[in-house]
């Protein structure tokens, strides 16, 4: 058996889904989970495995779960506890992130995702045995608004303009915080940028709402609302999405914590892009819509229920028009060189699955 894996955000999509299958593999986890109102963060995490299946109860032996604090010294946890997460030599997960991209949250993004990320790596340096190895996950769209193939290595901090959302800045930024420290104290740390994840590439299911699955959930909401209309989107049918499965992104890290020699930054993305075009088409054969894409499009022309649908994107359209390239050389040569790669028939049974699942709700 491989390191103990230590993880923060344990309870979030992709982390909860990378723990279910590391105790499949009878891997020893820890779990760092914030409380909230409602649940501890034992219940949290136990009811996010229960909702993606994992209803394996004998692989829990191998799961501990604490609170923490990601801002605070010490993650505000007991210095007996720390040193019993870190018993022994330890891969850690640095997962913990603001998904929120706008102005106004702008502070908590900084908040959470730089100093968030300064203060992991504090922890990590002052409590990991050696040895031990630190993983950030990042994202691909640190790539801001780049015309060129974003290659598998760092880029400076830019202004904002540079980006599309202030997510996007956080993470480059956070990203420049683990360089630092890999030059300047030997950090033992690597950077994993994910593109848009997305659902099961086999059973279609989908346990998440972000990026064209929100999209699709609005449509769903003025569709049944208001059927058999059409509505206009300021959208490129010919642009891209770079989307990423959640189980080749689980069988990616559990290559990582598998193998020793690994690049610095490494990219976990589909060599392939699905275009807006097919994700449109898959809505509209089951939806009672007619959804039309056309980027030149002027939101002064677009009618009041177009205009609603158009509030909601406020994050999706930034992706409305992109084509962006990703280097895969690691992917390709080091962790799957035989993957399979996401078709558009696994995106429409996706999106068949999420709907089915959202008109049940
Ligand atoms: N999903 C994607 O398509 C995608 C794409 C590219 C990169 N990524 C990266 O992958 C990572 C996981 O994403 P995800 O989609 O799985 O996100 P998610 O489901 O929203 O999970 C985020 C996790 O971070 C925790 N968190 C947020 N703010 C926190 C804070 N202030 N203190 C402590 N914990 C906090 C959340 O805890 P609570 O539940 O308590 O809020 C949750 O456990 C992120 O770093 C994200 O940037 C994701």
């Amino acid at each position: 058996m491989g390191n103990k894996i230590v993880i923060n955000g344990a309870n979030g999509y992709v982390a909860s889904h990378f723990i279910s299958e590391l105790l499949g593999y009878d891997y020893e986890v820890v779990g760092l989970v914030r409380a909230n109102n409602e649940n501890d963060p034992v219940e949290r995490m136990q009811q996010t495995l229960s909702e993606i299946g994992h209803n394996n109860k004998n692989c829990l032996k191998n799961l501990e779960v604490f609170n923490y604090s990601l801002l605070d010294k010490d993650f505000g946890m007991k210095v007996d506890n720390l040193k019993q997460v870190f018993d022994r030599k330890v891969d850690f997960f640095h997962f913990a992130a603001s998904l929120k991209y706008s102005e106004r949250d702008k502070e908590k993004i900084c908040k959470t995702n730089i100093t968030g990320v300064e203060n992991s790596i504090k922890t990590f340096q002052k409590y990991a045995k050696p040895g031990s190895r630190f993983f950030y996950v990042s994202t691909a769209y640190s790539c801001g608004k780049i015309s060129t193939v974003f290659e598998e290595k760092f880029y400076d901090n830019a202004a904002i303009s540079e980006f599309r959302n202030y997510y996007e800045k956080s993470k480059r930024e956070a990203e420049n915080v683990v360089k630092k420290h890999i030059y300047e104290n030997s950090l033992n740390a690597y950077v994993i940028r994910l593109s848009q994840v997305v659902g099961d590439s086999e059973s279609g299911v989908v346990k998440t709402d972000y990026g064209i699955f929100d999209f699709a959930k609005r449509v769903y909401y003025f569709a049944t609302k208001y059927p058999g209309k059409t509505i206009r989107v300021p959208v490129n049918p010919d642009a891209t999405q770079n989307l990423i499965p959640i189980d080749n992104v689980v069988e990616y890290f559990m290559k990582l914590v598998n193998l020793q020699q690994l690049p610095v930054v490494i990219h976990f993305v589909s060599k392939y892009s699905i275009k807006n075009e097919c994700i449109k088409k898959a809505i509209c054969d089951i939806l009672p819509v007619n959804l039309v894409q056309d980027i030149s499009i002027e939101k002064e022309d677009l009618n009041e229920l177009e205009r609603m649908v158009l509030a909601g994107m406020a994050f999706t359209i930034e992706y409305a028009n992109t084509n962006l390239q990703f280097e895969t050389t690691t992917l390709d040569e080091i962790i799957a060189p035989n993957r399979k790669e996401i078709t558009e028939h696994s995106v429409s049974k996706m999106i068949e699955w999420f709907l089915s699942d959202i008109s049940k709700k």
